[in-house]
């Protein structure tokens, strides 16, 4: 196993974790072997003569994973410091579970324990790194598509706390979420419209060009129930947050 740092935030270190090439060189002659076999037994079955010729066999990527771990605070007092990585390394893992098993596309958790997550490797970009070098057309299907993860969030009381194009991927087309150490269960339509307001934030800091469109398409994808209010939520925080300025 080999465990490499890719990212150093200010509240956790983030690890690729690679499985070793020795043991996958086991597991792929494991594979070979059983790729034979099933060859050998299939000519057999049709009376074909086995010949002896295999096919090319795809090896299969070694799995990659992802190590989340919460570093110490040497500001925060010790205790404390433990609880509030304790409770919030239980959140991420509860939220990430909860809303893997309602389809939402989000990294498969793997373990989770005390301070650390381990959960499934998303080989894809960063959108606050991508989304501006792509094609209008892009960004606008994408924004859509954050729109209607975030609707199933919010429709299942998942507010993610933390919504911007810094914690979403995009991989195979479609988009997933990451980074739920902030978030909660909540009903409450501020809540969500709080995430709106992140998300809202973030596209005009970072993809500033656009951002009013961007929003739009976000919107066009954010259907749920409810929706009306949240959106009605969202003008008050807007203001409250210019007021506060
Ligand atoms: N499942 C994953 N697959 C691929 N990359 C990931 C995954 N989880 C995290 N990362 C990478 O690690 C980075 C940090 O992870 P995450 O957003 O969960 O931590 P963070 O809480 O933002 O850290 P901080 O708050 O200290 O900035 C992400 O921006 C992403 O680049
Ligand atoms: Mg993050």
């Amino acid at each position: 196993m080999t465990k490499k740092l890719i990212f150093q935030g200010a509240e956790a270190k983030v690890y690729l974790i690679s499985q070793s090439s020795k043991n996958q060189k086991h597991i792929n002659q494991g594979l070979d072997l059983i790729d034979q076999r099933e060859q050998k037994l299939s000519s057999i079955k049709e009376g074909r003569k086995f010949q002896g010729n295999f096919p090319e066999w795809e090896k299969p990527k070694s799995p990659k994973t992802i190590l989340k771990t919460r570093i110490p605070k040497s500001y925060r007092h010790q205790t404390l410091d433990e609880n509030l990585r304790k409770s919030r390394t239980k959140k991420e893992a509860k939220i990430l579970q909860k809303a893997h098993s309602l389809k939402i596309n989000v990294p498969n958790l793997i373990s989770s324990d005390k301070f650390d997550i381990e959960m499934e490797y998303l080989d894809g970009e960063k959108l606050s790194d991508s989304l501006n070098s792509y094609p209008e057309k892009k960004q606008f299907e994408i924004m859509k598509k954050i729109g209607t993860q975030t609707a199933l969030l919010h429709e299942n009381d998942l507010i993610h706390g933390d919504l911007t194009t810094s914690n979403i991927i995009f991989k195979d087309d479609k988009v997933f979420i990451i980074d739920f150490g902030l978030g909660y269960i909540s009903t409450k339509s501020e809540d969500k419209a709080v995430d709106l307001h992140l998300i809202k934030q973030a596209l005009e800091a970072k993809h500033w060009k656009n951002h009013e469109k961007l929003f739009k398409n976000f919107l066009k994808g954010y259907k749920l129930k409810g929706f009306d209010k949240i959106l009605e939520r969202l003008t008050r925080v807007e203001k409250r947050g210019r007021y506060k300025h």
